[in-house]
């Protein structure tokens, strides 16, 4: 159900985001207008919206890989570039299975760092076969986690990266997705606000140089990826080659790969010693 005003209010509603600074508002207006249940919960909406509320915090959800990701207030809303390390992903558990004599194994996927669950719940159906673990410090998000990666029969885990996960997946995650904080503790205040005052430090800050916690993530990664396994985590252009440079000190091989397109850079590490190699070529058209 929706609480579809008509005309006059759905213009003023439009006027209404327009002014608050929604440069989409007419987009963010027919969204809202689709989303609330009732008259008041719409007008709460928009008043949320308009003061400065991110669209999908108000919403309850963001559209990723064409899924609707619930996230609630306080979570970080995942960013359409992520949907680049999702397809890199599907590409490397892809080849991996087509070089099983063409049988599909069932993929241990594990989703680092899950924040709201987006990316284990977009690479799921893509892998077919799969069993998927997601992990996130943040008890909100593992909340919403929850919701989100059910259909793919997901568990999720609330704590300290690895540290909550069963012993018996060490040596056997092909795909391990970790889209760590990584903004340099001093850039955090430029983000824009939407970022800075309404989605958690933990989920954005990654110290001085803002691979802290992608350098914790890598120098374990070996221990509990399988043999030719990959760990995929995105990174800014800037900051590649030295999240390059982290992946490698952990033992696995690495590479980076960009999409012009969605400005995402993505660094894959692979743990030696498997069937797998690397695709043909650097960089997968999106
Ligand atoms: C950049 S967000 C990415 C969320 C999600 N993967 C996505 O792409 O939408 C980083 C996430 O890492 C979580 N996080 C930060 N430090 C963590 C830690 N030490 N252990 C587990 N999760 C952590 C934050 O709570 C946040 O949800």
């Amino acid at each position: 159900m929706s609480a579809s005003p008509s005309g006059p209010d759905r213009s003023a509603i439009v006027t209404r985001l327009r002014a608050a600074g929604c440069v989409f508002a007419e987009d963010e207006a027919r969204m809202l207008i689709s989303t609330a249940r009732t008259p008041a919960g719409l007008a709460a909406m928009v008043d949320q919206r308009a003061a400065g509320q991110p669209l999908e915090h108000v919403l309850g959800w963001a559209e990723f890989c064409g899924l609707r990701i619930a996230v609630e207030p306080g979570v970080f809303i995942p960013r359409r570039r992520t949907e680049f390390l999702v397809r890199q992903a599907a590409a490397l558990a892809r080849q991996a299975g087509a070089q099983q004599a063409g049988a599909w194994q069932r993929v241990v996927l594990v989703d680092l760092c899950c924040g709201s669950g987006a990316v284990g719940a977009a690479l799921a159906p893509a892998l077919g076969r799969v069993e998927l673990h997601a992990v996130d410090i943040d008890p909100a998000a593992v909340r919403c986690a929850r919701r989100n990666v059910a259909a793919a029969g997901g568990r999720v885990y609330q704590g300290d990266l690895y540290e909550p996960l069963p012993a018996g997946l060490r040596g056997r995650i092909g795909i391990l997705a970790a889209n760590v904080p990584y903004v340099p503790t001093g850039e955090v205040g430029l983000l824009p606000p939407e970022a800075r005052i309404h989605e958690p430090m933990v989920a954005l800050d990654g110290g001085g140089d803002g691979l802290d916690v992608l350098r914790r993530v890598t120098a374990a990664a070996p221990l509990w990826l399988a043999p030719g396994g990959h760990l995929l985590t995105e990174t800014s252009e800037r900051q590649a080659p030295r999240a390059a440079e982290a992946v490698a000190s952990g033992g696995l091989v690495p590479r980076v790969v960009h999409s012009g397109e969605l400005n995402a850079t993505v660094v894959i590490g692979t743990r030696p010693g498997g069937q797998t190699s690397a695709p043909a070529c650097n960089s997968v058209p999106y």
